[in-house]
């Protein structure tokens, strides 16, 4: 079961902005984080979560998506997000969230895959701005924003081609195709 999760826990950026995300489902998202591995047990995670349309276009204009789609500008009205789980790094526990906040974040995607949900980490946020639309205090870090919503885009994992490029994209029916690497190049030794 864990496979098949895994390989369908593609990031999604476009989603059908209609389906709401209750605040509930958000709680039950973060209770997932709050149980999972913390560095020395610090658990410096703290969350801002946002099912409202207004906070919603707020925090979507403080983010930049799928930076290899050059002519993608990012998903348009009625294809965004109905949710954002925002994870913030609380300095007055620790300074460094080491990796808490990746764990933490699959950790949600994972739970709302199950639920027939997907979602998207962002780590290129206009910080500043964020900031001061959410009124997030200095004593906290903004680490990641996770979009949510019902998926509203075909997305399809693929094997690294022989240009070797990274480098996701989309084909003319809208698919989305994310190359990985094979697994017998990313295993340095076998003993
Ligand atoms: C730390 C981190 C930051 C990311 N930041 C962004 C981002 O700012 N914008 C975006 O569209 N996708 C972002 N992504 C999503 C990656 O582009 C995505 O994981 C990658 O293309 C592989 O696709 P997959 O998640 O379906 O395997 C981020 C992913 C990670 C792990």
């Amino acid at each position: 079961m864990i496979t098949e999760l895994v390989k369908e826990n593609r990031s999604c950026r476009r989603f059908y902005q209609d389906h709401a995300v209750a605040p509930e489902i958000l709680k039950e998202f973060v209770d997932l984080a709050r149980m999972s591995a913390s560095g020395a047990n610090l658990q410096p995670l703290k969350y801002i979560l946002s099912c409202d349309s207004q906070k919603n276009a707020e925090i979507f204009s403080c983010l930049a998506w799928a930076g290899y789609l050059k002519d993608w500008p990012g998903p348009a009205e009625g294809e965004r997000p109905a949710a954002y789980i925002v994870i913030l790094a609380d300095t007055s526990i620790s300074e460094s969230a080491g990796c808490d906040h990746g764990i933490a974040a699959q950790t949600i995607l994972l739970g709302a895959r199950e639920k027939g949900l997907g979602g998207c980490m962002l780590g290129s946020i206009d910080r500043d701005a964020l900031r001061d639309s959410l009124n997030i205090p200095s004593q906290f870090k903004i680490l990641l924003v996770l979009a949510i919503g019902k998926p509203r885009e075909q997305v399809v994992m693929e094997t690294i081609g022989s240009n070797d490029s990274i480098r996701y994209w989309r084909d003319s029916d809208g698919v989305h195709h994310v190359p990985k690497r094979k697994l017998e190049d990313i295993i340095v030794a076998e003993h």
